[in-house]
């Protein structure tokens, strides 16, 4: 039993993988937090919750002074009756009053896991994978039932929290603030990972001490956005990728979040994670419901490394859906870099011929392919093929790439509308605004009103036509701006405070049909690149163009961040021209490829403009890609060395049965006769032999290393290393191939 309860302790006992995670019922009814961390193989705490009187926490009860909600460590705590900390729920009642004392009620163990309804949910495919504790909580005065769900998954140290509202009582309720959990744990000096960026900046990974100040990590911006990432860790003051204690949330929701770090007087911290209450208000009508996304939490003993590892696993298995979930994914050539709008029917083909030489197998046409959209200020919302540029429709165009022997893929901006497209002309009421206000534009464009459901079902049509007319393999799902003037003609007025929100259910419910209809398609998301790199959107689109930064030194770091949770089977990375189209930076096409082969390669440039030796190049990074994604997008990650001290940077991938696997070193600053280092790798099998094989120096070095191909032990490679060759400039990189040796008996 991975969940277990005992009626005498009156405690709960959740194993979570190498985990434990302890409740406990204090004088029989308030939740509190009494342990979360590495497994207890007694399952149960023995330890008393220590009491004593404090000055200035208040007591609920007249006779005891030591009892204070202010000083518990609580799992849901609520506001104005003792507990002066960030509250994770309040709601106010018709007559003004704001109070809820929540109590345990009763509370159930189940196998398996419920998928939530109108949001984006971890699964299970055979209910012994996980177990499920619902405890209800009840406010008897309201009649308010606050159910907290946790799952616990087999095999991972990684549960998963939500929590629904069940308004029994017979007055409205509005919510002000739901979160999706909350629990309050001792974190002496720990520290805070975040993941906060810009465009084309994304996920740069941050520390900051937890100090004693609360820290709100949010967006505000009606996307989970390239500002902030949902995610953030608190870890040991000595964590490295493989040592120290690290803790870890993230939430699935693609909207407005808020992820609370706030420790208190003695030194308790309240880590809470839900929707941003930040211009959010929801009522709820007596006998409704109000679910909560979903929250992952994490506890990790290993390092950075190990918490990386359990999250991709656990993603590929409980949170990517659909066909490609477990299928390797198509190296793709992209004509936004190689053309933007500058492109025709005999340009694409061209490229597509290009591509198809040196072995590209999915090409995908992305923006201005529809309405009369020769720049960005036109035609979003007039998914209708543009026949100046493709005269023989869309339909034939997709044949002609198939008949290449390639899938075809496409571009849309389904949230958003150009106050140039007929659409807008048609229904100006679409879109998010406040009658009389002034609309803001970004990027000349408006966003769709995905609040109602009308707008969303019109979507649905429009794509669903689209999609069964043309040959098409792939879509490419973009949102390119964020939402301002949120307001909602479909909506009362009591209820514009929810529109934020159900835009995202209507987001989620439009992916979710036609992600449904179409299950041969392959989605991949984006948002200006990363901008909803989250793990809501995961649910839907199992793959994700990490940043419209393509150039190669950059995206070691964005693409580091967004390892530290997301698998690489999940990361869009791309070989782009040089000088690199955002930074002007020039790297060879060598590191290119290594730093793309990081994630699902593919190709975003002219591949007409390139040389004979480029070519090569290009059909050799494809060919060598081939034989090695699998290990790439299966394996487990190792995070060898970091590029932020901007010398250098080294990943490993190693299959799961440790068999093969494939290291890639890049530098990023050379220096003048420097030091020469080792990269000492992990998690292969000490006791194996293993054939090692050096790629690349033929581009890099002066003094490459020979032999080329070594026979070594794990252990070997492990404790003393590889030797990295002398590389003779800025970014350069080489890669070993690692393949568990056949040694004759
Ligand atoms: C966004 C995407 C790009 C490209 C453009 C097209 O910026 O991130 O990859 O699709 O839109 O307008």
């Amino acid at each position: 039993m991975m969940i277990v309860y005992d009626s005498n302790l009156q405690q709960f006992s959740l194993q979570v993988g190498k985990a434990s995670y302890v409740m406990a019922l204090h004088k029989g009814s308030y939740l509190t937090t009494r342990y979360f961390g590495l497994r207890l193989h007694g399952d149960f705490l023995a330890s008393p919750f220590v009491e004593v009187p404090r000055s200035f926490s208040p007591n609920p009860l007249a006779d005891d002074e030591r009892f204070s909600l202010d000083t518990l460590p609580q799992e849901y705590p609520v506001f104005g009756n003792s507990d002066f900390r960030l509250p994770a729920l309040e709601v106010e009642f018709e007559d003004g009053s704001r109070l809820v004392d929540l109590h345990y009620d009763q509370h159930r163990i189940y196998e398996g896991k419920p998928k939530l309804h109108e949001l984006p949910s971890t699964y299970v495919e055979e209910e012994k994978q996980a177990q499920t504790l619902e405890i209800d909580l009840f406010d008897a005065v309201s009649q308010l039932r606050v159910t907290l769900r946790y799952t616990v998954f087999a095999g991972h140290s990684i549960l998963v929290r939500s929590v629904l509202l069940h308004h029994e009582g017979d007055a409205p309720i509005r919510i002000s603030r739901v979160m999706s959990m909350a629990m309050d744990l001792s974190l002496p000096d720990y520290q805070m990972l975040h993941l906060p960026g810009a465009h084309a900046r994304e996920r740069e990974m941050t520390w900051q001490p937890i100090g004693k100040a609360m820290h709100s990590i949010e967006s505000r911006r009606g996307a989970s956005s390239h500002q902030q990432n949902p995610f953030l860790a608190l870890a040991s003051p000595t964590i490295t990728e493989e040592d120290g204690e690290v803790y870890s949330v993230a939430l699935a929701y693609s909207g407005n979040f808020q992820l609370v770090v706030d420790t208190d007087q003695y030194d308790v911290t309240r880590v809470m994670v839900g929707i941003n209450p930040f211009d959010f208000r929801y009522l709820l009508s007596p006998g409704e419901k109000f679910e909560t996304p979903e929250v992952t939490v994490g506890f990790h003993a290993h390092g950075l490394g190990e918490m990386s590892r359990d999250y991709h696993r656990f993603f590929r298995k409980h949170l990517l859906s659909g066909r490609y979930r477990d299928q390797l994914r198509p190296i793709l050539i992209n004509n936004w870099e190689a053309t933007y709008f500058q492109f025709d029917e005999q340009v694409l083909l061209q490229l597509a011929d290009e591509a198809k030489e040196v072995g590209i197998e999915l090409f995908v046409l992305d923006d201005g392919w529809f309405g009369q959209r020769d720049d960005d200020r036109t035609s979003l919302g007039d998914w209708v093929v543009d026949t100046r540029k493709l005269p023989h429709g869309l339909g034939a165009f997709g044949e002609q790439i198939r008949q290449k022997n390639m899938r075809f893929g496409l571009w849309f901006e389904p949230e958003m509308i150009s106050p140039d497209s007929a659409l807008y002309r048609t229904h100006p009421d679409w879109c998010l605004f406040v009658p009389g206000r002034n609309q803001s534009v970004s990027r000349h464009q408006y966003v769709l009103d995905f609040s109602s459901k009308e707008v969303c079902d019109a979507i649905i049509e429009q794509l669903t036509k689209i999609l069964s007319q043309a040959p098409i393999d792939y879509v490419k799902w973009d949102m390119n701006r964020h939402l301002t003037e949120v307001g909602s003609v479909s909506l009362a007025a009591n209820r514009q405070k929810e529109v934020s929100h159900r835009y995202m259910l209507g987001v989620y419910r439009v992916m979710d049909t036609l992600t449904k209809r179409f299950p041969s398609i392959l989605f991949e998301s984006c948002s200006g690149g990363g901008g909803r790199f989250d793990p809501g959107l995961l649910a839907y689109m199992p793959q994700v163009w990490t940043s419209d930064n393509t150039d190669a030194i950059a995206r070691l770091s964005i693409q580091f961040g967004t390892s530290l949770i997301y698998p690489a089977i999940a990361m869009g990375s791309h070989v782009s021209a040089v000088p690199n189209h955002q930074v002007g930076r020039v790297t060879s096409l060598q590191t290119r490829g290594y730093v793309a082969m990081m994630g699902n390669l593919g190709y975003e440039l002219d591949l007409r403009r390139l040389g004979e030796e480029d070519r090569v190049t290009i059909r050799q990074q494809i060919a060598f890609y081939q034989q090695w994604r699998d290990v790439i997008c299966f394996g487990d990650l190792y995070r060898l060395k970091h590029p932020s001290k901007q010398q250098d940077a080294a990943f490993l991938y190693v299959s799961e049965k440790r068999d093969r696997a494939i290291v890639t070193y890049i530098q990023i600053m050379a220096r003048a006769n420097p030091a020469l280092k080792r990269l000492r790798l992990q998690g292969l099998a000490t006791n194996e032999t293993y054939s090692v094989t050096l790629h690349g120096t033929e581009q890099t070095g002066i003094f490459a290393l020979s032999p080329l191909t070594l026979v070594m032990n794990g252990d070997e490679l492990m404790q003393y290393g590889l030797a990295i060759p002398y590389l003779h400039g800025d970014f350069l990189g080489c890669v070993w191939t690692i393949e568990k040796a056949e040694i004759a008996p």
